[in-house]
C-alpha cells in the first residue's frame, strides 16, 4: 500500500498521528488546570477517565497512536539518514531555533517518550493500572501534590515540558504543512501559531508543576 511504503505516505502518517497526539495534549494540559482550582474537581475526573470501557478504549486508541507515531519516526529517520549519507550536515539557511528543533526531532522525541515512561509510572500505573489489578487506586491529586513537593521531580517535569515545547513548535507547522498547508503564507503563519501553541502547552502544564511546589513550602 503506498501510504505505508512511500515516504510521502509514511510522513502523513507522521503528521495524522502527531496531530492526534496534540489533541491529547491539549487535553490532557486543561483537566490537569482543574486541579489547581479543586482537587476534589480533579480526582472527580481522574475517576470519570478510571477502569470503564471508554476510558480503556481511549487508552488503547492513545497507546497505538504513540505506537504508530514513534515506530514512522524510527523508519523516516533512519530513511532519511540512508538518504542523505555524507550530506547529513549540510547546511541551510533556515532560522536557527527552527533549525535546532527540526534537526534534533528524533532526540528530542526520545526524551519526551523517556520522560514519558517515568510519568506513567508516577500516575497511570499507581491508578488506572492499580484499579485494573483489583487493588486500592491513589488519587490523582494526592499524587501530584506529593509528587511536585519534590524539588527534583519538579524540575524534571519542566525540563520535560521544555523538550515538548521544542518537539511541537517543530512539529505542529511541519504535520500542517505535510497534509497541504504548503503555500507560504499559510506557512508562515502555522510557524507562529505553533509557537504561540507550543507555549501554552507548555505554561498549562508548568502552571500545575510550579502551583503544587509552592504551595509544598
Ligand atoms: C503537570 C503535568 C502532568 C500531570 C499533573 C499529569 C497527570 C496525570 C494523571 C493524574 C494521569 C492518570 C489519569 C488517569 O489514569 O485517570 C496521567 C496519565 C497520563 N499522562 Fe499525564 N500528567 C502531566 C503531564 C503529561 C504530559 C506532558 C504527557 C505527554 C507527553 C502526559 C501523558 C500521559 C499519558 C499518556 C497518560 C495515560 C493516559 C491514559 O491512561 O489513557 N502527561 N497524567
Amino acid at each position: 500500500m503506498w501510504i505505508l511504503k512511500s515516504s510521502i505516505g509514511r510522513k502523513l502518517i507522521m503528521s495524522v498521528s502527531g496531530l492526534f497526539l496534540i489533541l491529547f495534549l491539549l487535553f490532557h494540559m486543561s483537566m490537569n488546570i482543574v486541579a489547581v482550582f479543586s482537587t476534589d474537581a480533579y480526582d472527580m475526573v481522574c475517576e470519570f477517565l478510571g477502569v470503564n470501557w471508554y476510558a480503556l478504549v481511549g487508552t488503547l486508541v492513545l497507546a497505538a497512536g504513540f505506537f504508530v507515531h514513534i515506530i514512522y519516526a524510527t523508519i523516516l529517520t533512519l530513511q532519511n539518514q540512508k538518504a542523505r549519507g555524507n550530506q547529513a550536515y549540510a547546511y541551510t539557511d533556515a532560522p536557527k531555533e527552527v533549525k535546532w528543533a527540526s534537526k534534533n526531532m528524533f532526540v528530542l522525541g526520545l526524551i519526551v517518550v523517556g520522560f514519558l515512561a517515568l510519568h506513567l509510572y508516577h500516575f497511570w500505573y499507581k491508578m488506572m493500572y492499580a484499579e485494573l489489578a483489583g487493588g486500592a487506586t491513589a488519587s490523582g491529586a494526592d499524587l501530584i501534590k506529593e509528587l511536585f513537593a519534590s524539588p527534583v521531580f519538579s524540575g524534571l517535569y519542566l525540563v520535560w515540558f521544555a523538550a515538548i515545547w521544542f518537539h511541537l513548535t517543530h512539529g505542529f507547522w511541519s504535520a500542517f504543512q505535510t497534509i497541504g498547508f504548503s503555500n507560504k503564507i499559510w506557512l508562515s503563519r502555522l510557524k507562529v501559531i505553533a509557537n504561540v501553541f507550543s507555549t501554552i502547552i507548555f505554561l498549562g502544564f508548568a502552571l500545575v508543576t510550579v502551583y503544587f511546589y509552592m504551595m509544598s513550602l
